[in-house]
């Protein structure tokens, strides 16, 4: 494999992109909003810079990486000579089914077709391509260049021979990819994201505050960073619509979302993203710095 393109230039677009040309893969990063393409480059390019500053890279080292990632806005030129597609966008399964149909006739025929999504059915989105065998869960986590897990999740008809190429590229990248089957949440999110809802009704029965939950979990379970602020650094709509997927795939009320998360998604408290979530981000070097402290 040598040309991969990835679709979406987002907050996982960008940084899937950073790693797979750090690695020296070329990359062509595809997204239908050129705002979001001179965003994604500014991230990666700052991402690349305190990566220098730290000695973790040359700044020649730097400069490779950049050249080997081109943009696109137009999907058709940008995946031309893809080998693999790792589609980014939106998590909106409209969205993705229409993408995965459009690759389907665009891409050549040997073309892998993976997605990032966080909860919907690999299955589903495979299933609106003819190529069912070559489509694959690549499910890297947030923030990719430093995250070392990729949760790979094969579709009801992927092939062995596609995880295996799959497995074996994610291990190239310097990732431990694991595979996991089509189920919803897959495994990383059907075990945190009940662990996070049940935080937010501990707080909501009010059992205790948002620092002591978080300082609990902290302290006491030495997690890195604790649940409410993690819900934050998701985002709480992102957390809210995986338990939906999940309280719809498994028709079982142990996933449905606490009152109090679908509140505040209602009430606009998305978490980081959006300035104010369980706290309070709007001096955007507080963010800067919670962020900071769980990349150590
Ligand atoms: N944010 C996370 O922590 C996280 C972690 C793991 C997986 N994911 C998954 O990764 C995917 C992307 O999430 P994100 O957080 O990067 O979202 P994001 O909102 O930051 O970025 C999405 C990007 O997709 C672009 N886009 C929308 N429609 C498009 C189209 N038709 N063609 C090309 N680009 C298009 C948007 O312009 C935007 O730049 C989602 O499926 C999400 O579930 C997110």
């Amino acid at each position: 494999m040598k040309n991969i393109a990835v679709i979406g230039a987002g907050t996982m677009g960008n940084g899937i992109a950073h790693t797979f040309a750090q690695t020296g893969f070329k990359v062509q990063l595809i997204d239908i909003n050129e705002d979001s393409l001179k965003k994604g480059i500014e991230t990666i390019t700052n991402n690349l810079d305190r990566m220098v500053a730290k000695d973790r890279i040359t700044e020649d080292q730097k400069q490779q990486t950049l050249s080997n990632i081109s943009t696109f806005t137009d999907l058709t030129e940008g995946v031309k000579s893809a080998d693999l597609v790792v589609e980014a966008a939106t998590e909106n399964s409209e969205l993705k089914l229409k993408i995965f149909k459009q690759l389907d006739d665009i891409c050549s025929k040997d073309t892998i077709l993976a997605t990032n999504t966080s909860s919907i059915s690999i299955t589903q989105i495979a299933a609106a391509t003819m190529r069912p065998k070559q489509v694959i869960g690549m499910h890297f986590m947030n923030p990719v260049p430093i995250m070392k897990l990729v949760e790979i999740i094969r579709g009801y008809n992927t092939s062995d021979e596609v995880t295996k190429t799959i497995m074996e590229l994610s291990k190239t990248l310097g990732k431990d990819p694991v595979e996991v089957n089509d189920y919803p949440g897959f495994v990383a999110n059907r075990i945190l994201m009940p662990m996070l809802n049940e935080s937010i009704e501990t707080l909501y029965n009010g059992v205790a505050g948002v620092t002591e939950i978080d300082t609990v979990m902290k302290l006491g379970m030495a997690h890195p960073m604790g649940p409410l602020q993690l819900a934050d650094f998701i985002g709480l709509d992102v957390c809210l619509s995986i338990l939906n997927v999940m309280y719809d795939g498994f028709k079982n009320p142990k996933y449905a979302p606490c009152p109090l998360l679908v509140n505040m998604v209602r009430a606009g408290k998305l978490g980081i993203k959006s300035g104010e979530g369980f706290y309070d981000y709007s001096e955007s070097r507080k963010a800067e710095k919670v962020a900071e402290q769980f990349l150590k």
